[in-house]
């Protein structure tokens, strides 16, 4: 006799962001070739490498970055430091976290960033050890914090003897970020560069059949299902991750209706509450004066019923926002900055006028999020965080 099951899932923390799936279907040879730079520090040929990894989002890269990570600490003399730039947004937090990775938290208190970042590399040398730093999304230390790379991508000017054990490994959205760099900086960096391209359909498929049958049983997720998903994504460049929570969203559909199988429709349905770049607990991540600029967004498209606003329109109202939280605004340079990292993360999307404007305009729009809830949300993380 066959009996329902009582959930579509046989585990569902499988389909979770923060599990590393053990498999990397169509992404072997992009490890291959990170491993493949690293060759000749490995067997000591040079001291340090720095490598870029371009791709948009969803395309596998954390989790080859992941695998690599794990591939490092097993070499003797090799320390691999993985840093999320999305939740460690300053250089300080980047320093502590480079630090807490060779424990030495003890020895930096008291210490300038400058002076920690010196003993570390001291350390590194004294101890015969190589660092690799992974530096996932950092697309935003290429707008705000250049001096910081130009640091770290000259390690010897900083280091005791002049010698550089630390390796560089960039995660980025566009390959643009270098030439925001100044010729200095750029001329320091070794520009390896690995893209990953867009999934195709067929890719696709692959990753969320292999991904499904670590999460569901067989029977209990229809191949329609899948489809279904890898069919929506098509509009957002196959992005794995909005196919895989779309996907997660559905089997939990499924369950409610006590249906005990996962169908095209449920995926349809799921499609309704994700999103395709960020999650709404990732907003959390933002800086102040990030989440007041697209709350502005958000508050001007939300009540006036337009596609776009024009840069001007949306400073204007950062402005009147800003002496709403009695909160200081930040200069015009600054609040491009802020666009730029909006736009790298997927929240945000900038074009340049067409038709039916005077002149040249930037025109920015907002394809993560429906206006009315996202205004909503900023609102009260705003809120709380001025109030602390
Ligand atoms: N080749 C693959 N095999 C299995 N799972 C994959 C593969 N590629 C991506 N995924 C899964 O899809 C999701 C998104 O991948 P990942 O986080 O690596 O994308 P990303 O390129 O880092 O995106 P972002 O730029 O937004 O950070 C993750 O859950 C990941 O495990
Ligand atoms: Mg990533």
């Amino acid at each position: 006799m066959i009996t329902m099951r009582s959930s579509v899932f046989r585990d569902a923390s499988k389909l979770s962001l923060s599990y590393i799936p053990g498999r990397i279907p169509h992404r072997e040879l992009k490890l291959q070739q990170l491993i493949d730079y690293f060759k000749s520090v490995v067997d000591n040929k040079v001291n340090y490498e720095h490598v870029f990894i371009v791709g948009n989002t969803g395309t596998g890269k954390t989790l080859v970055v992941k695998h690599f990570e794990n591939i490092i600490r097993g070499y003797e003399g090799f320390i691999p430091i993985y840093v999320n730039s999305r939740f460690e947004r300053s250089p300080g937090n980047i320093i502590r976290k480079i630090i807490s990775s060779l424990s030495m938290e003890r020895v930096a208190r008291g210490y300038s960033l400058e002076e920690v970042f010196t003993s570390f590399l001291s350390y590194l040398v004294d101890h015969d050890l190589k660092a690799v730093l992974i530096l996932d999304d950092s697309d935003h230390l290429f707008d705000k914090h250049k001096e910081f790379i130009y640091k770290l991508s000259r390690a010897e000017e900083a280091s005791p003897k002049f010698i550089n054990n630390l390796s560089l490994v960039f995660v980025v959205h566009g390959e643009d970020v270098i030439n925001k760099l100044d010729p200095w900086t750029a001329a320091g960096l070794h520009k390896n560069i690995i893209r990953f391209e867009d999934y195709t359909y067929k890719e696709l498929i692959d990753i969320l059949n292999y991904r499904c049958s670590e999460a569901f049983y067989e029977e209990t997720i229809t191949r329609e299902a899948i489809i279904t998903a890898a069919d929506i994504a098509t509009a957002y460049n196959y992005n794995a991750r909005y196919a895989i929570e779309l996907l997660y969203k559905a089997g939990l559909i499924a369950d409610k209706r006590r249906e005990g199988l996962v169908k095209a429709e449920h995926v349809r349905l799921a499609r309704r509450e994700t999103f395709p770049a960020f999650s709404f607990d990732e907003l959390k991540t933002l800086e102040l004066h990030e989440k007041i600029l697209l709350y502005s967004l958000a508050d001007v498209l939300a009540s006036e019923d337009k596609a776009f606003v024009t840069m001007g329109e949306l400073e204007r109202r950062y402005r009147d926002n800003c002496l709403f939280f009695h909160e200081k605004p930040v200069g015009h340079t600054w609040l491009w900055k802020m666009v730029n990292v909006l736009a790298t993360f997927g929240l945000i999307t900038k074009r340049l006028s067409g038709e039916g404007f005077r002149g040249k305009t930037t025109l920015i729009g907002l394809p993560s999020f429906p206006a009315e809830p996202l205004a909503k949300k900023l609102y009260e993380l705003i809120r709380n965080e001025i109030r602390r």
